[in-house]
């Protein structure tokens, strides 16, 4: 009540305003022309660079600029980015000390990085750094349950007096309840968003800062096939992961419209996979393997590390299923419920 009469006296006020306008009627209807010009040639303008970056990429979609060989084949329809170097950045792996999270350490460890190896468990992650260090590579170890945001800071801190400042961040620790929701405990649910999605949270705010400072860092973070299409017995898991899509999209965008500084040197990868071996899926179920293989976590790194040093701002493993998503996402939704019936896989339920 108390904020519609608010409302009215700001529209009373600004009516005033009108009337006292020191403009005669005719100077009124010429501002009001001249405003209704200036936005349909903003519109104009709009239209012309929409149209113009459509057409550009359609182009380059049949004429790329550059034909290259990729491992001996020419690549006709699409060039990839050149990978980045990533020797000498400091690449911070949550996670680090099993699955994908390890693999990953030891694919940037070997193209030069020096790895900042975080988890929970003390033994995985002494083993991933011992693996790096015997591959030559350098590799620093840090017990932290990404949880505890005063232990992240504690973290933070000390990784910058010890090794540096942190440029590469990829956020990828992670559990799955995987059971029906109504068989999800509380506390299961709480450590799921924890873990999944609040962590990235926290490590975003303990190190983005420095990247911020020098327009130089690159943020990764492990989302999901569950986090592009919802799938039974994982619905806390299928929140979480949707989330970790929305808050990269929404801290990208934070950054791209900031109007003081240029950022375009931070770059933003959201990691997609569907299923990999690595134990944490412990029931999964695939109607047809040879099209939806269950992939090892070192076939699955070999993609991050692809696409981190691409550049690129999202992906799903295997890659076709990002294509599949997008023509199903066009479709009114109950056409890619039959496909989905059809393929039926996904997760039974676990203890
Ligand atoms: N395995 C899959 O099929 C699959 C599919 C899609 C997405 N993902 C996601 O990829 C990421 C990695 O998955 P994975 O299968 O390699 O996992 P994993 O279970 O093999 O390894 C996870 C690591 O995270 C650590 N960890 C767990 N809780 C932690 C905490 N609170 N603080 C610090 N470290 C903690 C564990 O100790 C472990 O070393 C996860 O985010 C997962 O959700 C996995």
């Amino acid at each position: 009540m108390a904020s519609a009469v608010e409302t009215n006296n700001k529209n009373g006020a600004a009516q005033n305003l009108m009337e006292k306008a020191p403009w005669t009627d005719e100077q009124g209807i010429a501002m009001k022309v001249y405003n209704g010009i200036a936005i349909a040639l903003e519109i104009f303008v709009l239209y012309l660079k929409m149209t113009a970056t459509f057409l550009h990429c359609i182009y380059q979609f049949f004429v790329p600029p550059e034909p290259k060989s990729v491992n001996g084949e020419i690549v006709m329809f699409f060039v990839p980015p050149e990978p980045k170097s990533v020797n000498g950045e400091i690449v911070l792996i949550t996670g680090a000390g099993h699955g994908m999270g390890r693999e990953t350490a030891l694919r940037f460890g070997k193209l030069g990085g020096i790895i900042i190896c975080v988890d929970i468990n003390p033994t995985g992650n002494q083993e991933t750094v011992d693996l790096i260090k015997e591959q030559k590579g350098k590799a620093h170890r840090y017990e932290c349950d990404v949880t505890d945001r005063e232990a992240i800071n504690a973290l933070a801190e000390k990784i910058r007096r010890e090794v540096g400042e942190v440029t590469m961040l990829i956020n990828n620790a992670g559990i799955m309840p995987c059971k029906p929701l109504l068989n999800t405990s509380e506390k299961e649910i709480r450590a799921a968003f924890e873990i999944n999605i609040i962590a990235h949270l926290w490590l975003v705010q303990a190190f983005l800062p420095s990247m911020m400072e020098r327009n130089h860092g690159h943020i990764v973070a492990m989302s999901s096939m569950a986090g592009v299409v919802g799938l039974r017995n994982l619905v806390p898991y299928c929140a979480t992961k949707f989330a970790v899509r929305g808050m990269m999209e929404a801290l990208h965008e934070e950054l791209r419209e900031d109007k003081e500084k240029d950022y375009s040197g931070i770059k933003f990868t959201v990691i997609c996979p569907y299923i990999v071996d690595t134990g944490l899926c412990k029931n999964p179920k695939i109607k047809f393997p040879s099209l939806m293989k269950i992939l090892t976590p070192q076939e699955a790194a070999d993609s991050i590390v692809d696409a981190v040093r691409r550049n690129y701002q999202e992906i799903t493993i295997p890659s076709s299923l990002y294509y599949i998503n997008m023509i199903c996402r066009t479709l009114p939704k109950s056409v890619p419920l039959y496909l989905k019936d059809f393929l039926d896989s996904g997760l039974e339920a676990h203890s």
